[in-house]
């Protein structure tokens, strides 16, 4: 480990990479698996269940494409200025399907499709959403000092399945919008959590309060500083937040989606941060955590995030390696149950800030177990007061 960290930027953009990678090997493993099922069925909107999609390699008729192009438009309500821009779109929509059938392949408990992301390409993708730095070989540990590692919890006795959203700890579905600030949402996230814990009241927390106004760097790799819309880690916040002196809430510090002068008022402060802890990569003690201290900060390479519809994401191959995306996890799950595989996978469940209408009403389920996407690598919890 060369102590070389990243920036998490909320972005599949390094996706790019890894769908490169994961089509060849995908190709590679479609060679020598012979599934007992058609390799996925390709769920295209959220009523049907058309068309098969018999090998990897099928071309959509254009008839196809273009009837799905129109659904897209009219779903997400998307509009294109010109004749150009409509036939532009309608070329890179064509090409994502092609992807949603890879990552289906690869990734068969889940539904993968047409998300409100299907109209761009991998580099506006880069370009509206990124902003990597300190380079895309994440540390698979990201710990930096400061906070401490969490002490080991008891895992025996731990329920079966958990939810923090059933204990009113978790606000609702965020929207960061085309801005790379997820490691604010993530922040916002964990720090509402720990608050209602502390004092039983759910408030909805400032993300821009933190993509205007906090610029901290990690302390060992100096480049990895918090950049509002260009990304940031969850660790920098906290410490922003408690040198800032708190966070502001919602109501009195808005979300905008872009990165201005900071606004911050000491008097206007919500919720103070007075401590933070990482936990350590076993599954079992982020379980414990989780259940102790509340919803926690993850993490994870959204690779498969851009074409999810639904279902426990499993993915065959998922780079742990390649950490580009910080949410929220708050729950997990015994055994969610895949149609299409006919089988059971222990899930974690994760909230995401790409609005309710990404995924399942916003949230993911990823499986649980596999360090699956490098979910345990960097994962944190904070204190809101000291008891
Ligand atoms: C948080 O804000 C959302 C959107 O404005 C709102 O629907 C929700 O009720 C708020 N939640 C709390 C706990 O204030
Ligand atoms: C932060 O938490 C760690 C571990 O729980 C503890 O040792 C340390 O004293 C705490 N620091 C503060 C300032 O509360």
């Amino acid at each position: 480990m060369k102590g070389e960290s990243l920036t998490l930027t909320c972005t599949i953009a390094i996706a790019v990479f890894l769908i490169t990678l994961s089509s060849t090997l995908s190709f590679c493993l479609a060679l020598h698996e012979t599934p007992q099922v058609e390799p996925a069925i390709f769920q295209v909107t959220d009523e049907n269940l058309i068309p098969n999609i018999p090998t990897l390699n099928r071309k959509f008729s254009r008839n196809f494409i273009h009837k799905e192009f129109q659904v897209f438009i009219e779903k997400y309500d998307k509009k294109y200025s010109t004749k150009e821009e409509h036939m532009h779109r309608l070329g890179i929509f064509a090409k994502n399907l092609a992807r949603a059938a890879e990552h289906q392949a690869l990734d068969p408990t889940a539904v993968h499709g047409v998300t409100q992301f299907s109209d761009l390409s991998e580099e506006e993708f880069e370009r509206l959403y990124t902003g990597v730095k300190g380079g895309a070989a994440a540390a698979p540990r990201l710990f930096d000092g400061v906070g401490s590692e969490a002490e080991k919890l008891e895992v025996d006795g731990l329920p079966e399945s958990f939810d923090w959203r059933e204990k009113g700890a978790v606000t609702e579905v965020k929207t960061q919008g085309a801005c790379g600030s997820c490691w604010a949402f993530s922040t916002t996230g964990v720090i509402e959590g720990a608050n209602f814990i502390a004092t039983g009241k759910l408030l909805n927390l400032s993300e821009q309060q933190l993509v205007d106004c906090d610029h901290m760097c990690d302390t060992r790799e100096k480049s990895a500083c918090d950049d509002g819309c260009g990304g940031g880690l969850m660790t920098n916040a906290y410490k922003y937040l408690i040198e800032a002196g708190g966070l502001e809430e919602e109501s009195t510090y808005p979300y905008t989606g872009k990165r201005d002068e900071c606004k911050f008022k000491p008097d206007k402060v919500a919720v103070k941060v007075v401590n933070f802890t990482n936990i350590p990569i076993d599954e079992n003690q982020v379980a414990a955590n989780l259940v102790l201290r509340g919803p926690l900060a993850i993490g994870l390479n959204a690779v498969f995030m851009q074409t999810y519809i639904g279902g426990v994401s499993c993915p065959l191959i998922c780079g742990k390696r390649w950490l580009n995306h910080g949410v929220l996890l708050v729950g997990y799950g015994a055994k969610g149950f895949s149609i299409l595989r006919l089988g059971n996978q222990p899930y974690w469940i994760i909230k995401n800030s790409w609005g309710k209408r990404w995924g399942e009403n916003g949230y993911y389920r990823l499986c649980r177990g596999h360090g699956m996407c490098g979910m345990n690598t960097m994962v944190s919890a904070v204190a809101t007061q000291v008891y």
